[in-house]
């Protein structure tokens, strides 16, 4: 363990060479060859309200680094279910050590089922880094209903993008986003953006 209490389990280079294998062989899916930088993690820390989280879902963890991210914020009761579609990430994830983390190979459309096979309830939060502009417009509406399906009243959906895609998909659904910011320090810049289910 190393000072900040972090386990050191970040994305190795062969985390990171499993990632650019994976954007290689499914370049639509995974819409990015590197994983995300150390101050994206931050952001979404931060703009998702992890460190207050009982339960966390995370869309499209890739090889890890945001999961890892959040785990080094989240409580020794919090848990983290992470919704991965290429077989190769889950695989990657599976190896996990924390046991606060479960990895569950599937499509975040099926957030809501998935939920309820691990028998857990609602979340308090759900992050999604899956790249909304690159996937068919209803696969897109289906995700976005699904998270909104999930989240009990007061819960909070963060997605950070290249593009507004999911404004645009979830307008109708979801309203505006209350928050909008910009994470330059990451290639490529991504824009983030957060929603919270009324509480009525
Ligand atoms: C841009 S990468 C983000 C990876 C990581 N979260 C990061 O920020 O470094 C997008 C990830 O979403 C995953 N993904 C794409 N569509 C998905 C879906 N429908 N359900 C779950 N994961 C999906 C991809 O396989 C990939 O791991």
């Amino acid at each position: 363990m190393n000072k900040e209490g972090d386990l050191n389990l970040r994305p190795t280079n062969r985390g990171n060479l499993a990632f650019l294998q994976g954007f290689l062989r499914y370049p639509e899916q995974v819409a990015s060859f590197i994983p995300s930088s150390r101050f994206l993690e931050r952001r979404i820390v931060d703009c998702a309200c992890i460190r207050q989280a009982g339960l966390v879902v995370e869309l499209g963890p890739g090889t890890g680094g945001t999961s890892q991210a959040m785990l080094n914020a989240m409580g020794p009761q919090a848990r983290l279910l992470s919704i991965e579609i290429t077989p190769e990430f889950v695989e990657v994830l599976s190896r996990h050590p924390d046991p606060r983390m479960t990895a569950h190979l599937g499509s975040a459309e099926h957030v809501c089922d998935i939920l309820k096979q691990y028998r857990l309830g609602p979340p308090d939060v759900v992050v999604s880094g899956i790249p909304f502009s690159t996937m068919p417009t209803a696969t897109g509406e289906q995700i976005i209903r699904s998270v909104w399906d999930c989240l009990p009243p007061g819960g909070i959906f963060v997605a950070y993008q290249v593009r507004d895609r999911v404004v645009q998909l979830g307008r109708k659904l979801l309203g505006e986003p209350e928050l909008i910011e910009r994470e330059l320090l990451n290639v490529p810049p991504m824009r983030f953006y957060r929603w919270r289910k009324p509480e009525a």
